[in-house]
């Protein structure tokens, strides 16, 4: 299906979007790829979710039987924002990371297809479009018709998370027995990082589900390449757990 139509099926209409169109079609340089055109869907501005932290705490829990129901623009927003989004005016985020790598990256698969959220803009940008729900929700078919389905997918190419890799290798190549310890060290850090960083985010996650009155449940038994190829990643983003959402049965 060309990439127009695939628009249209998703309803895009606006102006903005009718300017990035007319470019995809007359612009061969960029036909390629719907990800290289930079079409976003902007979210709602997250709302305050003003249930008490401790009433959330109480009501945070596992669901694994989803209705198909939607959720709406607003709770994706807030389950986002709340999960990887902005809060502080240096564009840090309401989720811990090793020093600051910002290094993974939350796909957003939907019915309608899969996107990338965005925190800079509140959005998700287009990856490519079909219901690719069961390739990251492959076990209960319960638990993959829920609406949405974040996969938390690490990106290696982070410029952070790369020179720690480089200096890891380096360190290994010393002989000191001192600086072996230290290489090792290193490379458990990076792995240990990227694993407490997900984990930050899927209870940030499950907790803003229990705000809203949402089900999730977070999976790390997920087809793996399944789900790669379903997101289109490059070699060196890793797939660590998925997390589905939706209102439960
Ligand atoms: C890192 C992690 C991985 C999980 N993986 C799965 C999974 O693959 N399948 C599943 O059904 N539940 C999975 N869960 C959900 C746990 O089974 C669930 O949190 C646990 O049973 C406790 O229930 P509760 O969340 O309602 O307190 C996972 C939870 C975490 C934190």
């Amino acid at each position: 299906m060309s990439l127009k139509k695939q628009l249209k099926k998703l309803g895009y209409k606006s102006r903005a979007l009718q300017i990035k169109l007319t470019e995809a079609v007359t612009d061969p340089l960029r036909k390629r790829n719907a990800a290289d055109l930079g079409i976003f869907r902007p979210l709602p501005i997250p709302d305050p979710m003003t249930v008490s932290l401790t009433e959330a705490l109480m009501n945070r829990h596992t669901d694994r039987q989803f209705a198909e129901q939607t959720i709406s623009d607003q709770m994706l927003s807030n389950l986002l924002w709340a999960t990887d989004g902005i809060n502080r005016k240096d564009g840090r985020r309401t989720t811990p990371s090793p020093f600051n790598w910002q290094g993974i990256e939350i796909y957003v698969v939907k019915s309608n297809g899969v996107w990338l959220w965005e925190p800079e803009r509140t959005s998700l940008r287009f990856i490519k479009g079909g219901d690719l729900r069961t390739a990251v929700a492959p076990v209960d078919p319960l638990v993959s018709r829920a609406p949405v389905h974040l996969v938390y997918v690490a990106n290696l190419e982070s410029t952070k998370i790369r020179a720690t890799e480089s200096a890891s290798e380096f360190l290994s190549f010393i002989r000191s027995d001192r600086f072996k310890r230290i290489g090792t060290w290193t490379q458990t850090s990076v792995r240990n990082a990227v694993m407490i960083d997900v984990g930050a985010k899927v209870q940030a996650c499950y907790l803003a589900c229990a705000a809203m009155g949402l089900g999730t449940v977070c999976r790390i038994t997920l087809d793996r390449g399944a789900a790669r190829e379903a997101l289109s990643l490059k070699p060196r983003q890793i797939v660590i757990a998925s997390q589905s959402v939706g209102h439960t049965l």
